[in-house]
């Protein structure tokens, strides 16, 4: 099985950013310690602070080839894990990638951003996706993980 986990803007900034809210993992220690758990499931990430690379990157992930020509014909990932950062809050463009490519998204969130301001209680991410998961911290990219596994037995 293969996986794509997408960050959004800030999450490059894991492990310094806000420790009370994220914790004091960096993403990329949390994803060594998520490949050695799953050595069957082959897990790819990509962090963008930009909308439009998270845009790109999923229609890259739905047909291989339409950004990077190089990669014409590679397959499709199984599942995309998407925490969109603060452009859940914002983003139609990502809300329409998502619906356009034939790949199943699973909205996560670090923090329960339904205890947090308001502005980050709506989501334009959730319509579209397969499913959502917030505020389990970094193991919310796990339980996503497991219910991709699960669907796919
Ligand atoms: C976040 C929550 C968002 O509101 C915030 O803008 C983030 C991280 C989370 O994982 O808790 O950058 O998506």
């Amino acid at each position: 099985m293969k996986i794509l986990i997408i960050n959004g803007p800030n999450l490059n900034l894991l492990g310094k950013r806000e420790p009370g809210i994220y914790g004091s993992s960096t993403f990329e220690d949390y994803l060594e310690k998520l490949r050695e758990a799953y050595p069957d499931v082959v897990i790819n990430y990509f962090q963008s602070n930009l909308e439009g690379g998270i845009v790109d990157t999923l229609h890259e992930a739905g047909y291989p080839g339409t950004i990077q020509p190089e990669r014409e014909g590679e397959e499709r990932p199984d599942g995309i894990i998407l925490n969109a950062g603060a452009y859940t809050h914002t983003s139609v463009a990502i809300h329409d990638a998502i619906k356009a490519i034939p790949v199943p998204v699973i909205e996560v969130h670090i923090s329960n951003v339904h205890q947090r301001e308001d502005f980050r209680h709506h989501s334009f991410i959730s319509p579209a996706a397969a499913g959502i998961i917030i505020g389990f911290g970094l193991e919310s990219y796990r339980l996503a993980i497991d219910s991709f596994i699960n669907r796919l037995k």
